[in-house]
Protein backbone atom coordinates (compact mmCIF):
# COMPACT_ATOMS: atom_id res chain seq x y z
CA UNK A 1 0.00 0.00 0.00
CA UNK A 2 0.99 3.61 -0.68
CA UNK A 3 2.47 5.50 2.19
CA UNK A 4 -0.13 7.55 3.65
CA UNK A 5 0.07 11.33 2.59
CA UNK A 6 0.03 12.74 6.03
CA UNK A 7 2.98 10.69 6.85
CA UNK A 8 4.32 11.32 3.86
CA UNK A 9 3.96 15.35 3.81
CA UNK A 10 4.10 16.30 7.11
CA UNK A 11 6.53 18.80 7.45
CA UNK A 12 10.00 18.29 8.49
CA UNK A 13 10.91 21.71 9.26
CA UNK A 14 9.00 24.67 11.37
CA UNK A 15 9.27 27.21 8.30
CA UNK A 16 7.14 24.56 6.63
CA UNK A 17 4.20 24.80 8.38
CA UNK A 18 0.97 26.22 7.11
CA UNK A 19 -1.05 28.58 8.72
CA UNK A 20 0.40 29.22 12.15
CA UNK A 21 2.93 31.96 11.98
CA UNK A 22 2.89 33.73 15.08
CA UNK A 23 3.18 29.77 16.97
CA UNK A 24 5.90 29.15 14.51
CA UNK A 25 8.21 32.56 15.06
CA UNK A 26 7.86 31.66 18.73
CA UNK A 27 9.04 28.13 18.48
CA UNK A 28 11.66 29.56 15.97
CA UNK A 29 13.05 31.71 18.27
CA UNK A 30 14.08 28.64 21.26
CA UNK A 31 15.60 26.65 18.63
CA UNK A 32 17.97 30.14 18.16
CA UNK A 33 18.31 30.18 21.98
CA UNK A 34 18.76 26.01 22.27
CA UNK A 35 16.32 26.76 25.32
CA UNK A 36 13.05 25.55 25.89
CA UNK A 37 10.24 25.86 28.58
CA UNK A 38 7.50 23.29 29.14
CA UNK A 39 4.98 24.00 26.23
CA UNK A 40 1.25 23.57 25.83
CA UNK A 41 -0.18 23.07 22.60
CA UNK A 42 -3.67 24.01 22.53
CA UNK A 43 -6.08 23.45 19.21
CA UNK A 44 -7.98 21.84 17.11
CA UNK A 45 -7.00 18.29 15.43
CA UNK A 46 -5.34 18.31 11.75
CA UNK A 47 -4.11 22.05 12.39
CA UNK A 48 -0.43 21.16 12.81
CA UNK A 49 0.78 20.36 17.01
CA UNK A 50 2.99 17.11 16.69
CA UNK A 51 4.22 17.92 12.74
CA UNK A 52 5.36 21.08 15.54
CA UNK A 53 6.38 19.70 18.13
CA UNK A 54 8.49 17.28 15.52
CA UNK A 55 9.94 19.86 13.52
CA UNK A 56 11.19 21.43 16.68
CA UNK A 57 12.89 18.38 17.82
CA UNK A 58 13.98 17.71 14.19
CA UNK A 59 15.50 21.80 14.25
CA UNK A 60 16.97 21.46 18.13
CA UNK A 61 18.41 18.60 17.34
CA UNK A 62 19.54 17.16 13.91
CA UNK A 63 20.00 13.91 13.14
CA UNK A 64 20.03 12.66 16.73
CA UNK A 65 16.39 14.12 17.37
CA UNK A 66 14.50 10.92 17.50
CA UNK A 67 16.48 9.92 20.45
CA UNK A 68 15.58 13.19 22.45
CA UNK A 69 12.22 12.88 21.59
CA UNK A 70 9.62 10.82 23.05
CA UNK A 71 5.72 10.58 22.06
CA UNK A 72 3.26 9.12 24.65
CA UNK A 73 -0.62 9.36 24.11
CA UNK A 74 -2.39 10.65 27.46
CA UNK A 75 -5.15 9.08 26.71
CA UNK A 76 -3.25 5.23 27.18
CA UNK A 77 -6.40 3.29 28.65
CA UNK A 78 -3.91 1.67 30.78
CA UNK A 79 -3.62 4.90 33.55
CA UNK A 80 -1.59 7.56 34.49
CA UNK A 81 0.77 4.98 36.22
CA UNK A 82 1.88 3.39 32.90
CA UNK A 83 2.27 6.94 31.61
CA UNK A 84 4.39 7.88 34.38
CA UNK A 85 6.52 4.81 34.20
CA UNK A 86 7.30 5.14 30.94
CA UNK A 87 8.20 9.01 31.41
CA UNK A 88 10.72 7.69 34.22
CA UNK A 89 12.30 4.81 31.95
CA UNK A 90 12.79 7.34 29.36
CA UNK A 91 14.03 9.58 31.29
CA UNK A 92 16.21 7.54 33.16
CA UNK A 93 17.40 5.60 31.25
CA UNK A 94 18.25 7.40 27.78
CA UNK A 95 21.17 9.24 27.76
CA UNK A 96 21.29 13.47 27.97
CA UNK A 97 21.02 15.02 24.66
CA UNK A 98 23.60 17.30 23.79
CA UNK A 99 21.24 20.54 24.90
CA UNK A 100 20.82 18.94 28.08
CA UNK A 101 17.09 18.03 28.05
CA UNK A 102 15.18 15.83 26.15
CA UNK A 103 11.76 16.33 24.54
CA UNK A 104 8.43 14.61 26.28
CA UNK A 105 5.47 14.86 24.15
CA UNK A 106 2.54 14.35 25.44
CA UNK A 107 -0.61 13.79 23.02
CA UNK A 108 -4.32 14.80 24.32
CA UNK A 109 -3.19 15.86 27.37
CA UNK A 110 -6.89 17.29 28.27
CA UNK A 111 -8.14 13.42 28.14
CA UNK A 112 -6.59 13.13 31.64
CA UNK A 113 -8.86 13.18 34.64
CA UNK A 114 -7.30 16.47 37.11
CA UNK A 115 -5.74 13.94 39.80
CA UNK A 116 -3.93 12.17 36.93
CA UNK A 117 -3.02 15.52 35.76
CA UNK A 118 -1.87 16.64 39.22
CA UNK A 119 -0.20 12.82 39.11
CA UNK A 120 1.89 14.04 35.83
CA UNK A 121 2.77 17.94 37.22
CA UNK A 122 4.40 16.03 40.01
CA UNK A 123 6.15 13.87 37.22
CA UNK A 124 7.03 16.96 35.19
CA UNK A 125 8.40 18.70 38.40
CA UNK A 126 10.52 15.88 38.81
CA UNK A 127 12.36 15.41 35.50
CA UNK A 128 12.76 18.96 34.59
CA UNK A 129 16.13 19.23 35.11
CA UNK A 130 16.80 16.84 32.15
CA UNK A 131 12.68 16.89 30.30
CA UNK A 132 10.94 19.17 28.94
CA UNK A 133 7.28 18.95 28.06
CA UNK A 134 5.10 19.59 25.28
CA UNK A 135 1.56 18.89 26.18
CA UNK A 136 -1.16 18.94 23.10
CA UNK A 137 -4.44 18.98 23.84
CA UNK A 138 -7.94 20.51 22.03
CA UNK A 139 -8.65 22.63 25.15
CA UNK A 140 -6.49 24.35 27.38
CA UNK A 141 -9.47 24.94 29.73
CA UNK A 142 -9.09 21.61 30.38
CA UNK A 143 -6.05 21.64 31.86
CA UNK A 144 -5.33 22.13 35.68
CA UNK A 145 -4.05 25.50 36.58
CA UNK A 146 -0.70 24.47 38.25
CA UNK A 147 0.16 22.47 34.48
CA UNK A 148 -1.25 26.08 32.37
CA UNK A 149 1.11 28.01 34.45
CA UNK A 150 4.04 25.64 34.39
CA UNK A 151 3.92 26.05 30.13
CA UNK A 152 4.43 28.40 27.86
CA UNK A 153 1.12 28.21 26.25
CA UNK A 154 0.57 28.43 22.55
CA UNK A 155 -2.49 28.36 20.49
CA UNK A 156 -3.05 26.43 17.26
CA UNK A 157 -5.69 27.73 14.93
CA UNK A 158 -8.22 26.53 12.57
CA UNK A 159 -6.47 26.75 8.96
CA UNK A 160 -7.64 29.60 7.13
CA UNK A 161 -9.51 28.36 3.58
CA UNK A 162 -6.53 30.41 1.68
CA UNK A 163 -3.54 28.00 3.13
CA UNK A 164 -5.72 25.16 3.39
CA UNK A 165 -5.76 25.94 -0.82
CA UNK A 166 -2.35 26.69 -0.69
CA UNK A 167 -1.51 23.34 1.52
CA UNK A 168 -3.48 21.14 -1.42
CA UNK A 169 -1.90 22.97 -3.88
CA UNK A 170 1.62 21.83 -2.79
CA UNK A 171 0.50 18.45 -2.61
CA UNK A 172 -1.14 18.29 -6.13
CA UNK A 173 1.92 19.73 -7.77
CA UNK A 174 3.91 16.63 -5.77
CA UNK A 175 2.16 14.45 -7.03
CA UNK A 176 1.30 16.08 -10.65
CA UNK A 177 -2.77 16.17 -9.90
CA UNK A 178 -4.94 18.13 -12.13
CA UNK A 179 -7.89 19.68 -9.67
CA UNK A 180 -10.61 21.80 -10.99
CA UNK A 181 -11.51 24.37 -9.41
CA UNK A 182 -14.86 23.25 -8.42
CA UNK A 183 -13.15 20.29 -6.83
CA UNK A 184 -10.58 22.45 -4.90
CA UNK A 185 -13.50 24.64 -3.97
CA UNK A 186 -15.00 21.55 -2.21
CA UNK A 187 -12.13 20.11 -0.76
CA UNK A 188 -11.62 23.47 0.87
CA UNK A 189 -15.00 23.30 2.57
CA UNK A 190 -15.11 19.85 3.45
CA UNK A 191 -11.73 20.28 4.96
CA UNK A 192 -13.26 22.90 7.57
CA UNK A 193 -9.85 23.60 8.37
CA UNK A 194 -8.05 20.55 9.28
CA UNK A 195 -5.17 19.49 7.30
CA UNK A 196 -5.43 16.33 8.42
CA UNK A 197 -8.58 15.80 6.95
CA UNK A 198 -7.93 17.73 3.68
CA UNK A 199 -4.87 15.37 3.03
CA UNK A 200 -6.80 12.41 3.57
CA UNK A 201 -9.41 13.75 1.47
CA UNK A 202 -7.25 14.39 -1.35
CA UNK A 203 -5.52 11.27 -0.81
CA UNK A 204 -8.24 9.19 -1.63
CA UNK A 205 -9.79 11.23 -4.29
CA UNK A 206 -6.51 11.12 -6.06
CA UNK A 207 -6.60 7.27 -5.77
CA UNK A 208 -8.05 6.74 -9.14
CA UNK A 209 -7.22 9.45 -11.17
CA UNK A 210 -4.93 12.26 -11.45
CA UNK A 211 -7.41 14.47 -12.68
CA UNK A 212 -9.78 15.32 -9.76
CA UNK A 213 -13.01 16.56 -10.18
CA UNK A 214 -16.08 17.76 -7.79
CA UNK A 215 -17.74 14.33 -8.32
CA UNK A 216 -15.19 12.36 -7.26
CA UNK A 217 -14.11 14.66 -4.35
CA UNK A 218 -18.15 14.31 -3.00
CA UNK A 219 -17.91 10.41 -3.69
CA UNK A 220 -14.10 10.42 -1.59
CA UNK A 221 -15.83 12.57 1.24
CA UNK A 222 -18.74 9.55 1.56
CA UNK A 223 -16.00 7.14 1.26
CA UNK A 224 -13.64 8.59 3.82
CA UNK A 225 -16.27 8.61 6.77
CA UNK A 226 -12.41 8.20 9.24
CA UNK A 227 -14.46 9.29 12.65
CA UNK A 228 -16.88 5.92 12.58
CA UNK A 229 -13.76 3.97 11.38
CA UNK A 230 -12.19 5.31 13.75
CA UNK A 231 -15.07 4.15 16.28
CA UNK A 232 -14.22 0.70 14.77
CA UNK A 233 -10.95 0.18 15.70
CA UNK A 234 -11.15 1.82 19.45
CA UNK A 235 -14.46 -0.64 19.94
CA UNK A 236 -12.29 -3.54 18.83
CA UNK A 237 -9.65 -2.81 21.11
CA UNK A 238 -12.20 -2.34 23.93
CA UNK A 239 -13.60 -5.91 23.08
CA UNK A 240 -17.13 -4.39 22.72
CA UNK A 241 -18.19 -6.73 20.16
CA UNK A 242 -21.68 -6.19 19.93
CA UNK A 243 -21.03 -2.65 19.04
CA UNK A 244 -18.36 -3.64 16.78
CA UNK A 245 -20.83 -6.04 14.64
CA UNK A 246 -23.12 -3.36 14.28
CA UNK A 247 -21.11 -0.53 13.59
CA UNK A 248 -19.79 -2.75 10.49
CA UNK A 249 -22.94 -3.88 8.96
CA UNK A 250 -24.05 0.02 9.43
CA UNK A 251 -20.90 0.90 7.23
CA UNK A 252 -21.59 -1.77 5.19
CA UNK A 253 -25.06 -1.88 4.34
CA UNK A 254 -26.50 1.25 5.42
CA UNK A 255 -23.33 3.71 3.93
CA UNK A 256 -22.99 0.85 0.95
CA UNK A 257 -19.01 0.74 1.36
CA UNK A 258 -17.39 -2.20 0.18
CA UNK A 259 -14.91 -4.14 2.15
CA UNK A 260 -12.17 -2.86 0.86
CA UNK A 261 -13.48 0.96 1.30
CA UNK A 262 -13.32 0.09 4.83
CA UNK A 263 -9.75 -1.57 5.09
CA UNK A 264 -7.73 1.55 3.44
CA UNK A 265 -9.72 3.45 5.87
CA UNK A 266 -8.73 1.31 8.88
CA UNK A 267 -5.53 1.43 7.28
CA UNK A 268 -5.70 5.09 7.73
CA UNK A 269 -7.09 5.39 10.55
CA UNK A 270 -4.83 3.38 13.13
CA UNK A 271 -2.39 6.56 12.34
CA UNK A 272 -5.11 8.17 14.73
CA UNK A 273 -5.58 5.86 17.35
CA UNK A 274 -3.77 6.17 20.32
CA UNK A 275 -1.46 2.65 20.97
CA UNK A 276 1.98 2.25 21.11
CA UNK A 277 3.77 2.08 17.57
CA UNK A 278 4.93 -1.60 17.80
CA UNK A 279 1.41 -3.01 18.42
CA UNK A 280 0.47 -0.54 15.41
CA UNK A 281 3.40 -2.21 13.18
CA UNK A 282 1.93 -5.47 14.10
CA UNK A 283 -1.54 -4.51 12.97
CA UNK A 284 -0.40 -2.96 9.87
CA UNK A 285 0.94 -6.48 8.79
CA UNK A 286 -2.47 -7.93 9.68
CA UNK A 287 -4.50 -5.14 7.92
CA UNK A 288 -1.98 -5.98 5.01
CA UNK A 289 -2.66 -9.88 4.72
CA UNK A 290 -6.87 -8.84 5.12
CA UNK A 291 -6.62 -7.13 2.04
CA UNK A 292 -4.54 -9.30 0.27
CA UNK A 293 -7.26 -12.31 1.12
CA UNK A 294 -10.00 -10.01 -0.05
CA UNK A 295 -8.29 -9.15 -2.81
CA UNK A 296 -7.97 -13.01 -3.59
CA UNK A 297 -11.82 -13.32 -3.28
CA UNK A 298 -12.15 -14.40 0.31
CA UNK A 299 -15.13 -13.32 1.66
CA UNK A 300 -14.95 -9.18 3.19
CA UNK A 301 -17.22 -9.52 5.92
CA UNK A 302 -15.24 -12.48 7.46
CA UNK A 303 -11.51 -10.87 6.92
CA UNK A 304 -13.33 -7.68 8.60
CA UNK A 305 -14.34 -9.61 11.71
CA UNK A 306 -11.05 -11.28 11.88
CA UNK A 307 -8.81 -8.48 11.90
CA UNK A 308 -10.71 -6.42 14.29
CA UNK A 309 -10.13 -9.58 16.58
CA UNK A 310 -6.56 -8.87 15.90
CA UNK A 311 -7.37 -5.54 17.44
CA UNK A 312 -8.77 -6.96 20.40
CA UNK A 313 -6.16 -9.14 21.00
CA UNK A 314 -3.40 -6.78 20.40
CA UNK A 315 -5.16 -4.82 23.11
CA UNK A 316 -4.85 -6.85 25.75
CA UNK A 317 -1.13 -7.95 25.12
CA UNK A 318 1.25 -6.20 27.93
N1 LIG B 1 -0.19 23.53 9.98
C1 LIG B 1 0.09 22.51 9.15
N2 LIG B 1 0.94 22.68 8.11
C2 LIG B 1 1.18 21.66 7.26
N3 LIG B 1 0.63 20.43 7.37
C3 LIG B 1 -0.21 20.22 8.39
C4 LIG B 1 -0.51 21.22 9.33
N4 LIG B 1 -1.40 20.73 10.21
C5 LIG B 1 -1.62 19.47 9.84
N5 LIG B 1 -0.92 19.15 8.73
C6 LIG B 1 -0.98 17.87 8.00
O1 LIG B 1 -1.87 17.01 8.74
C7 LIG B 1 -1.16 15.95 9.34
C8 LIG B 1 -1.58 15.85 10.80
O2 LIG B 1 -1.15 16.99 11.49
P1 LIG B 1 -0.78 16.98 13.03
O3 LIG B 1 0.34 17.90 13.25
O4 LIG B 1 -0.59 15.57 13.48
O5 LIG B 1 -2.13 17.58 13.63
P2 LIG B 1 -2.58 17.74 15.15
O6 LIG B 1 -2.77 19.22 15.34
O7 LIG B 1 -3.87 17.00 15.25
O8 LIG B 1 -1.48 17.18 16.01
C9 LIG B 1 0.32 16.28 9.16
O9 LIG B 1 1.09 15.13 8.95
C10 LIG B 1 0.33 17.14 7.93
O10 LIG B 1 0.33 16.31 6.79
MG1 LIG C 1 -1.57 15.31 17.01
Amino acid sequence: MEKIWTEKYRPDRLSDVYGQQRVIERLQAYVEKGTLPHLLFAGPAGTGKTTSAIALSKEMYGDQWSAAFFELNASDERGIDVIRNKIKEYARTTAISQRGFKIIFMDEADSLTSEAQAALRRTMEKYSNNCRFILSCNYSSKIIDPIQSRCAVFRFRHINDEDVRKWIEHIADEEDLEISEDAMQMLVRLSEGDLRRATNLLQISASTTTRITAEIVRRSANIARPKDVEELIVSAMKEEFMVVRNKLDNLLIENGLSGGDIIKQIHKSIYNVPMDNWKRMKLVEKIGEAEYRMVQGSNERIQLESLLAHFALEAKRQ
